[in-house]
């Protein structure tokens, strides 16, 4: 039997401008394939992400808009859906615009695709925090079969599941060869703050801890650890989880579900004390009381079936993914400066007060 391989392959990724996409894209470059067609709206993305090469091909463009589904190649073998509508906060103000970036891309994409005789592989970004039990106790590894809660605390969680079952629907009823890849909290280079068009609240400048714990820090400010910090996840790396995704586009099994994850649990103390550490930011952080409605709790997911039956492992250490995020982060203040400015300049547009911490310190 022959290896599936991604050589002189017809490739898309949906949302391939985006942090994990755009990652994603440079490693498939690296396996010689025939093409990439990247389609994005540059909702929560820069251009700038976009690699310059010649087999690469950008559609500025919605995957649910004609123009976009039209952008998929005649002969595509593999198709990596990541586009979303990007995140949690983002979803509750504006469940409309969650829904037309967040569940109907899904539909528009797999009805379209139900019609390609030349797919091997469709992958779709579902997410374990979709999924994973709130618990501030012990938390146990979760696995790809734990049960799925009937009620959520965002639009976005929503419409990532909806995700999952009109995938596994047009897996059931038209082969359509889908995989999941759950993932759990990643970060890594090229996840740049106030990327794309402003959505609503501040969140959609900071996007998530990791990147906005590095730039607070580059600073020189107090991070701030609600709860003391104690609430943990499973960061992997973003080239790992790259590696994980190609994983399930070769091996992964239609209609299957993997985690990419590492299997540990990171505390949110230790992510800030390490990257004081790496960037050498004397001020201690912020420790915050518990808040009675929070519900971001502790998890990690188990590695046991990708391991197994993907052969996927993260390579990564934390700790070395976070000193080569905060490398990352310097060689790119300038960019990372202008996309906050250009969002701040959105929000004054909008009406939105501007928090005083917003406004990055002169770097
Ligand atoms: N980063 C994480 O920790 C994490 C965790 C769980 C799941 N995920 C999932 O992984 C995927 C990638 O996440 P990310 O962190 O790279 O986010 P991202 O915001 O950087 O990437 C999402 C991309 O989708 C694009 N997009 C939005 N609406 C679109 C549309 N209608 N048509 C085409 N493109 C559209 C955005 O412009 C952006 O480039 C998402 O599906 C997300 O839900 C990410």
């Amino acid at each position: 039997m022959s290896m599936a391989s991604f050589k002189n392959a017809s490739i898309a990724v949906v949302g391939g401008a985006g942090f994990v996409g755009s990652n994603l894209v440079k490693l498939l470059l690296k396996e010689q394939p025939r093409e990439v067609v990247v389609i994005d709206n540059l909702l929560s993305s820069d251009v700038a992400n976009v690699p310059s090469d010649s087999r690469v091909k950008f559609c500025f463009a919605s995957i649910t808009s004609d123009a976009g589904l039209a952008a998929l190649p005649q002969e595509v073998e593999y198709v990596f859906h990541l586009s979303c509508y990007h995140g949690n906060q983002s979803s509750i103000a504006d469940p409309f615009a969650d829904h037309e970036n967040n569940t109907l891309t899904s539909l528009r994409l797999f009805d379209r695709l139900k019609d390609f005789g030349s797919l091997k592989k469709v992958v779709y970004a579902a997410a374990a925090c979709a999924v994973a039990e709130k618990t501030y106790d012990a938390p146990s590894a979760t696995t790809e079969d734990q049960p799925v809660s009937l009620v959520h605390d965002s639009p976005y969680s929503i419409s990532k599941l909806i995700g999952e079952l009109y995938g596994n629907y047009y897996h059931q009823r038209y082969d359509l060869p889908f995989v999941k890849a759950r993932f759990s909290n990643v970060f890594g280079p090229g996840e740049i703050l106030g990327a794309g068009r402003w959505r609503g609240t501040v969140h959609t400048v900071w996007r998530n801890v990791t990147p906005t714990f590095i730039w607070k820090s580059l600073h020189r400010e107090a991070l701030p650890l609600d709860n003391g910090g104690n609430a943990s996840r499973d960061f992997i790396f973003v080239e790992d989880m790259a590696r994980g995704l190609m994983a399930c586009a070769l091996r992964g099994e239609p209609g299957g579900i993997y985690n990419l994850a590492t299997g540990r649990e990171t505390s949110i103390l230790e992510l800030a004390t390490w990257i004081n550490e790496f960037t050498g930011n004397p001020t201690p952080p912020d420790l915050k009381p518990a808040r009675d409605w929070d519900r971001s709790g502790k998890r990690f997911a188990s590695t046991e079936k990708s391991r197994n039956e993907l052969g996927f492992e993260a390579q990564f250490e934390v700790r070395e993914g976070l000193r080569r995020t905060v490398e990352w982060t310097r060689a790119h203040r300038d960019l990372i400066a202008r996309t906050m400015a250009a969002h701040a300049k959105q929000m004054q547009q909008a009406g939105a007060p501007l928090p005083a911490e917003y406004l990055p310190a002169s770097a």
